[in-house]
């Protein structure tokens, strides 16, 4: 049985500059940080110790994603149900301190991004999740968010996340999210959050193309989009209700040149009542393209 996976527990970011990032994720969303010996940092949203680990480096790209099992079983599992499968499985319980979990596997997929599965996630509800701008996130079953990640060969990644991960489709959008480039975006869950994967043919170099987290209050996202406009932060599309899953949203670009997706009303999907859907637009109305700003030009003889 495939299925085992339960949630989008967490992800790791390479990114070159840390301080550019907890302006933007502490200071702009409301994400709480928490130091880390090792020069390294978590983001935290609510009681897990981790979900957004920042790690410096030169990439600015995803590093991993952590999706979480229930137990160690299933865990068990889902690494004999991949290696059978044919898909080289790692044993990472070294790193499951350091991912803050009890159990780790990790994996890549077809365009070779990293993917960990884990159980376990450590809690930290002797310090509260406090948000230093009162902001609270929907997470529980639903998990972290959600990641869009790009693909050039979309259906073999299609066939890995489904049929290798168990992952199922909720719907496709067709349509030109940049103009001029018609492309087909298709979204998979993994609970009832309408879509915790999204895969996307985008003409980008980088394997994420953003990172979405969700609020509880419609004045969350309001307040965030002005504190990140008053911080001259760039908007890659403008606060927009999305067609599928109904999540209003808008998208700061983050220090690392990827999007990030700051949404509020999602839809929850039932399993036994859903069917697959097909839209030719990617928002109900608003997200609006912004070409992104120009690096500044250097003065010749400068
Ligand atoms: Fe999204």
């Amino acid at each position: 049985m495939s299925g085992e996976i339960q949630a989008l527990g967490y992800v790791g970011l390479e990114v070159s500059d840390l301080a550019a990032w907890r302006s933007f994720a502490c200071d702009q969303l409301g994400l709480q940080w928490a130091d880390r010996a090792d020069g390294t940092a978590d983001l935290r949203i609510d009681d897990y110790a981790t979900r957004i680990r920042l790690i410096e480096g030169p990439r600015d790209d995803l590093a991993y994603a952590g999706w979480e099992v229930r137990d160690a079983a299933t865990l068990v599992h889902l690494a004999d149900r991949l290696r059978t499968l044919g898909v080289a499985v790692e044993n990472a319980q070294p790193d499951a301190h350091d991912r803050r979990v009890h159990g780790l596997i990790r994996f890549r997929d077809p365009e070779g991004s990293v993917h960990e599965a884990f159980y376990g996630p450590l809690q930290k509800t002797n310090i509260p999740f406090v948000s230093p701008l009162g902001t609270a996130f929907k997470t529980g079953r639903q998990g972290l968010g959600h990641i869009v990640l790009n693909c050039r060969d979309k259906p073999a990644m299609m066939d890995f996340f489904q049929d290798m991960l168990g992952f199922r489709l909720s719907d496709h959008i067709r349509t030109e999210v940049v103009p001029g480039r018609p492309m087909e975006i298709s979204f998979l869950r993994c609970n009832g959050r309408h879509h915790s994967l999204a895969l996307a043919p985008v003409p980008v170099p980088k394997k994420i193309v953003h990172l979405m987290v969700e609020t509880m209050s419609i004045d969350d996202v309001g307040r965030a989009m002005h504190r990140c406009a008053d911080a001259g932060t760039h908007f890659s599309f403008t606060l927009g209700r999305h067609s599928n899953d109904n999540m209003l949203s808008f998208y700061p670009l983050t220090p690392s040149g990827f999007d990030f997706e700051y949404g509020w009303g999602g839809l929850e999907v039932d399993d036994e009542s859903w069917h697959v859907l097909t839209h030719d637009s990617n928002s109900a109305w608003g997200h609006i393209y912004q070409r992104p700003p120009r690096p500044a030009k250097v003065e010749e003889g400068a």
